[in-house]
């Protein structure tokens, strides 16, 4: 089921159920983070891997602080700064959250979504949630309540619909490693504004066998339908007997038989961000031959778009 109404969703919460909530960034589907069985149903759900931890969430930092045993500096400065908002900490866990949820690791990522009604559900709760994006494991993250009924309606007994994501790709996760500030995952909040805040931050490096965040999978966020990224112009010409997909930044393409999905006609990355996903889908949906696409500025949330666009064309 579908709605509006807190009440609904507390009350499967409080029994231990999962329910898909909204964020800004994409759908999440929660469980109490405190309780083994609700991780477990969450796993269950999505079909993932029991090696990729969950981001746990929460309506406050004093409430984050009973998570961790320690709060550096930097992730304090960088709390006060985005939280509420796009940005995910790892930060050292407090024993009684269970292993489950960070797979066993040392660290127990957190968040706090700005998305308001997902922030009264919290405060409502006396527990923090559990929630990965509510999609099935590998495919293209959801940004509406009815991607999240389409792929996990019947498996789940509500979703709490609070319209379309307003950021549109998954939060930045930013850990730390003696004084460096690292990031794992590029996302909603760019890295300039990060530095702003903390200084020069390092890349991770990510290896696939072990992926200590496993939405660095080389393959993720794909599509069904096989993409290709590059040149439009050479990938259209190339491909010119086939239905295609097309996925552009900003110029639109009238090719017969094809179908194009401009994400931003003013060339906005920020635009692009909340249009990425549902493209996706929606020519997938299409069931064309092939999805051709191609990259976005590096600037702003280009970064994170052009990682997920990289990671969906990844065989
Ligand atoms: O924006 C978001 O972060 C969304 C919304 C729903 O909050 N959530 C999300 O969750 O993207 P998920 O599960 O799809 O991706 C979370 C990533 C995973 O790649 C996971 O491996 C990493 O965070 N992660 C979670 N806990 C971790 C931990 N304890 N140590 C290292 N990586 C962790
Ligand atoms: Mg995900």
């Amino acid at each position: 089921m579908i709605g509006t109404d807190l009440e609904i969703a507390r009350y499967y919460l409080q029994q231990g159920d999962v329910v898909a909530i909204p964020t800004e960034t994409v759908y999440g589907l929660a469980g109490n983070a405190l309780d083994t069985n609700a991780i477990l149903k969450i796993f269950k759900v999505k079909q993932r891997p029991f090696f990729d931890p969950l981001i746990v969430h929460t309506h406050s930092i004093e409430q984050i602080a009973q998570l961790t045993t320690h709060l550096p500096k930097q992730a304090q400065l960088l709390a006060q700064h985005f939280m509420p908002g796009a940005l995910t900490l790892l930060l050292p866990k407090r024993p009684h959250i269970p292993d489950l949820v960070t797979s066993g690791l040392p660290r127990v990522a957190v968040r706090i979504p700005n998305h308001p009604l997902s922030l009264a559900l919290l405060r409502s709760l006396d527990f923090p949630l559990a929630a990965p994006s509510a999609n099935p494991f590998g495919y293209i993250s959801p940004t509406t309540a009815q991607h999240v009924a389409k792929q996990l309606g019947d498996k789940i007994p509500y979703i709490l619909d609070g319209g379309a994501c307003t950021v549109g790709v998954e939060s930045t996760i930013v850990g730390f490693e003696d004084e460096q500030t690292v990031v794992y995952r590029l996302g909603g909040i760019a890295i300039d504004a990060i530095e702003a805040i903390v200084g020069n931050v390092k890349m991770a490096v990510i290896s696939n066998s072990s992926p200590q965040t496993a939405g660095q999978l080389d393959k993720h966020y794909s599509p069904i339908t096989p993409i290709l990224l590059g040149n439009l112009h050479k990938l259209i010409e190339a491909n010119q007997y086939k239905k295609l997909g097309i996925l552009s930044f900003t110029q639109a393409y009238h090719i017969p038989n094809s179908i194009n999905f401009v994400l931003s006609n003013k060339g906005s990355t920020d635009e692009a961000a909340t249009k990425l996903f549902a493209a996706l889908r929606y020519l997938d949906e299409c069931k064309p031959d092939l999805i051709v696409a191609e990259l976005v500025p590096n600037t702003g949330l280009g970064l994170a778009i052009n990682d997920r666009l990289k990671r969906a064309a990844s065989k």
